[in-house]
């Protein structure tokens, strides 16, 4: 299993070099956050020690000494963008405005962040597993424990992630994630209680349980449905991602349908609707397996959506495997799809695989895909039209100044308001598009 990952190399502390910075020389910060939300958290949490240390967090690269760029690996372009932000921050620091810049996250944590290091003069590069070092860095003491995963981030006002697992202990051939982020490590169910507790106290609505593949979640005889319950019963609303098909239990469906507060979408991810790519792929289930939980999905989860991750063009990718992802789209009837083009990324076994496909192919097939999902997706956002929808508020607005919502379904709702983020309204779904419904005025 091993010799397959080659990039296996979280960097432990001793390896990676942190130097501090000179203590007042850093006044300014900006992090930057690519890819998934588990950055997202990371970010947070980085955040937290960029506070403590004293300096400002500043949302542009011109007005910041110090510059977190926290990366994600999954894909090649996820690199290629890294390098262009990388060069617009050497620009600037010639110009005598960046003084420091960080790189950490998944490229962080992988091989071809010696090259990015070298080639971009980058002073501070750190894994996923040490970037509590990053408060050395600023200037305050290492503190191992006062910043390890669990503990919290600086939170939005009225949404929080809370993360109950890290790393992962699939093998998917394409996948970079277990070389980077590790094997699973499990957080206590009494330590994330005590969190989600803490967090609901003082006011916080909206809780998102975090993990590569959350529903792997364990501890001694529990399962995630136990802790989904459990946390359910404690906050007024919650979500949580990402999940893998082997591991969703028909329980967690049922508790999902059941529950007033959680919020009725799921996210599994499928990636192939081929038993024969499935299987090269490592996914550990067949189609019909999948079929079969969305089944159950819709007959536990009233009113649920469902979304999903797809790969197009892994290779050894033939038309017939794609057209029974095709058919598996139609039969899933799926509200959104991630799509992606296959990316090979070093050191996994896919990279190595022969039979590439084609880039036209590619891109033909992943339109062919999106087209289904959106087609379909249209259909059902149209059937929404003309219901009263109770909505959260998110935090931001849409560029022309209406408030972002989500619906007990799931579903993205715009709404013409001036709305609190974090409070409910009362709307009628006016009319709607492939990824997102629209509301008249709220009535409350
Ligand atoms: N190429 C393309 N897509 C990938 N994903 C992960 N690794 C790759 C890759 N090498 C996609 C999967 C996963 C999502 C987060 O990213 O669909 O579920
Ligand atoms: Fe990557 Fe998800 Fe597979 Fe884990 S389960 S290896 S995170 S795609």
């Amino acid at each position: 299993m091993m010799s397959r990952m080659r990039v296996a190399i979280t960097k432990k502390p001793a390896e990676s070099g942190a130097r501090s910075a000179p203590a007042g020389e850093l006044k300014t910060a900006c992090i930057r956050t690519f890819g998934c939300q588990m950055n997202v958290h990371d970010s947070d949490r980085m955040r937290r020690m960029i506070l403590d240390a004293g300096l400002s967090e500043v949302q542009d690269y011109e007005s910041a000494d110090l510059v977190v760029l926290n990366t994600c690996y999954v894909r090649e372009n996820a690199v290629d963008r890294v390098r262009g932000h990388l060069g617009q921050l050497n620009r600037l620091r010639r110009e005598g405005k960046v003084k420091k810049i960080a790189l950490t996250g998944c490229i962080g944590a992988a091989e071809e962040s010696a090259e990015l290091k070298e080639q971009y003069g980058i002073d501070l590069v750190l894994g996923t597993h040490n970037t509590y070092e990053l408060a050395e860095f600023i200037g305050l003491p290492t503190m191992r424990e006062t910043y390890t995963p669990n503990l919290p981030g600086v939170e939005g006002r009225h949404s929080a992630f809370v993360t109950i697992m890290t790393g992962c202990n699939y093998r998917c051939s394409y996948c970079i994630v277990p070389a980077v982020r590790g094997r699973m490590i499990c957080r206590s169910m009494d330590d994330v209680l005590e969190e989600v507790q803490r967090l609901t106290a003082g006011g916080t609505e909206y809780i998102t349980l975090l993990g590569q593949t959350v529903d792997a979640w364990r501890e001694s005889g529990k399962r995630f449905a136990d802790l989904l319950k459990r946390v359910a019963e404690i906050a007024p609303r919650v979500w949580f991602t990402t999940s893998h098909p082997s591991n969703m239990e028909d329980r967690t469906l049922r508790i999902i349908g059941e529950s007033p507060s959680i919020v009725k979408r799921l996210h599994l991810p499928v990636q192939s609707g081929s038993d024969r790519m499935l299987k090269m792929m490592h996914r550990g289930y067949k189609s019909d397996r999948y079929r079969r939980k969305i089944e159950v999905f819709r007959e536990e989860v009233a009113d649920g959506t469902l979304s999903t991750d797809i790969i197009v063009g892994h290779p050894g990718e033939t038309e017939e495997d794609h057209e029974a992802t095709l058919r598996l789209v139609e039969d899933c009837r799926f509200d959104t799809a991630y799509i992606f083009k296959f990316s090979p990324r070093r050191g996994t076994e896919a990279a190595e695989m022969p039979d590439r496909v084609p880039d036209e192919v590619v891109q033909r097939r992943f339109l062919e895909v999106l087209r289904a999902v959106e087609q379909n997706a249209l259909r059902q956002n149209r059937d929404k039209i003309g219901s009263i929808e109770e909505i959260f508020i998110r935090e931001g607005r849409t560029r022309n100044g209406r408030a972002i919502g989500e619906t007990w379904s799931g579903h993205a709702v715009h709404v013409p308001a001036e709305a609190e983020p974090g409070s409910y309204v009362k709307a009628r779904i006016e009319s709607a598009g492939p990824h997102v419904l629209y509301a008249g005025e709220p009535a409350n």
